[in-house]
């Protein structure tokens, strides 16, 4: 009856989605529970290379039904963009992908409401990726929200559509200076999506509790990473969301009891994209080095992506919050050929060293990093796939972030190939 979490332990584009097809050889439902299309999980295997919005990551695998649970917001222009896409290579999905009822859609009007209060807010802009995340989660708060259960009404959603428009215009025009949305052309693409996706609109909440009933292994997909979490994450440079543990059960109807391991993924390093405090970022030369080596452009908006050295201390803090029982460390060749690598083992705040995350962003923008040098390895790891092909100075980099976070590194990835993978352990029972 397990499910087992993967999760992203730092602010995104940790490598999950290759981790997720990895470890999706052994599960029978592959689940996203929360974020939307601002994920972009890539994933290269023998059937080529893949960017995925939405689609869990699981689907290359054709025992897997692959979910998209309620607490996902789902634009379903993308997701079918995504379906047929993978048609054209090859792969009829349809009949193993749900979306559950009860999840959000994000509808043109997020979108259009997504970049007009990013611009409204100048300087102290998100840096969002512009997919109406933000705004969706918002109506949902606010209760003005649609949901895919409203496809399969598509009488009854005219008249909603038409008082959530009234509002949403009237802000769109008069606070932002914005076009009105015509609600008879939304409408027409609410019917083609209802036409579409509503074959593939479920029950996903019981589907995975009568499997996890039944002993499946429920893996389940996250998106984002802990420092972006809505509560737990850099506010207000956060996604809107919880990509953390607390984020399944809400977002899934997973109760914890279900879950049995909780795995974050951890870059060798640390990356971020979009504005917000980043205590390790490298401004400087081994910065764009190790941007250029790794070809670190986002996926879902191709924007460089921020880079800096490894910072244990918010790996303490986000394993504080999720409690992982594994760790997974991704892209550890990308540090093949340094003469040292650097960690962050503490900040400095206003002259005091403190192993402590601070809540405030304001505090966090003044931690001053406290770094201790590692000596670098003299042969690669690049497609290594044990331990013992390792560098020994590889494997005492790899131990001591073990140390500093907390809990076993139980897979190590050497690149971006499913293949150039080190499973220490078998982490999905079998
Ligand atoms: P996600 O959002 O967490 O799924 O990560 P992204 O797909 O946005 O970014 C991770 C990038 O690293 C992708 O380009 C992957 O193909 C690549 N990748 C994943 N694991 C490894 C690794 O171990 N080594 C290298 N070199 N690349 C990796
Ligand atoms: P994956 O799943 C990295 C960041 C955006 C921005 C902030 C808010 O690929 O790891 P949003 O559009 O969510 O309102 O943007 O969150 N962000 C991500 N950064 N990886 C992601 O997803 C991200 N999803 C959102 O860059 O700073
Ligand atoms: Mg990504």
């Amino acid at each position: 009856m397990p499910a087992y979490a993967v999760l992203g332990a730092q602010w995104g584009d940790e490598g999950k989605g290759k981790i997720i097809d990895v470890l999706s050889r052994d599960a029978d439902i592959v689940a996203r529970f929360s974020g939307g299309n601002n994920a972009g999980h890539t994933v290269v295997n023998g059937q080529g290379k893949f960017s995925f919005h939405i689609v869990p990551c699981g689907i290359f695998w054709p025992q897997t039904m692959n979910v998209i649970g309620n607490g996902v917001v789902v634009d379903p222009d993308v997701l079918l963009d995504e379906i047929d896409g993978l048609k054209e290579q090859g792969m009829d999905v349809a009949d193993r992908l749900m979306v559950s009822e009860r999840a959000h859609l994000i509808m043109p009007y997020h979108v259009a409401l997504d970049a007009l209060t990013e611009q409204a807010r100048g300087k102290s802009a998100i840096g969002t990726t512009g997919k109406g995340i933000g705004p969706t989660y918002a109506d949902k708060a606010a209760r003005t929200g649609l949901r895919a259960a409203d496809l399969l009404d598509i009488e009854a959603l005219y008249p909603r559509l038409e008082s959530i428009l009234e509002y949403t215009n009237a802000v769109i025009t008069k606070v932002y200076g914005g076009d009105a949305v015509d609600v008879d052309d939304v409408y027409a693409k609410c019917r083609q999506w209802s036409e579409r996706l509503s074959p593939l609109i479920g029950p996903v909440e019981r589907i995975v509790n009568d499997a996890l009933s039944a002993g499946a292994n429920v893996l389940l997909e996250g998106a984002q990473g802990a420092l972006l979490d809505l509560d737990h994450g850099t506010y207000p440079f956060v996604t809107s969301s919880n990509p953390t543990i607390g984020g399944v059960s809400v977002g899934l109807g997973v109760h914890p009891g279900h879950i049995s391991d909780v795995m974050g993924v951890f870059k060798a390093y640390s990356t971020r994209v979009g504005t917000g405090p980043f205590p390790t970022e490298l401004n400087d030369d081994t910065g764009a080095h190790i941007r250029e080596l790794a070809q670190e452009f986002g996926v879902t908006t191709g924007r460089p992506r921020r880079v800096g050295w490894f910072d244990a201390v918010a790996a303490r803090y986000s394993s504080q919050v999720n409690g992982y029982t594994s760790a997974i460390v991704t892209r550890l060749d990308v540090l093949d050929g340094f003469d040292s690598v650097k960690v962050c083992t503490a900040y400095e705040l206003d002259g005091e060293i403190t192993q402590e995350f601070p809540g405030g962003v304001a505090a966090l923008e003044r931690c001053k990093p406290i770094f201790e040098d590692h000596e670098g390895w003299d042969s690669p790891t690049a497609s290594a796939t044990t331990l013992e092909e390792l560098p020994k100075q590889a494997r005492t980099y790899v131990q001591r972030l073990e140390e500093l976070i907390g809990c076993p590194v139980d897979v190590i990835s050497t690149g971006p190939h499913r293949d150039e993978t080190v499973l220490v352990k078998r982490l999905l029972k079998v």
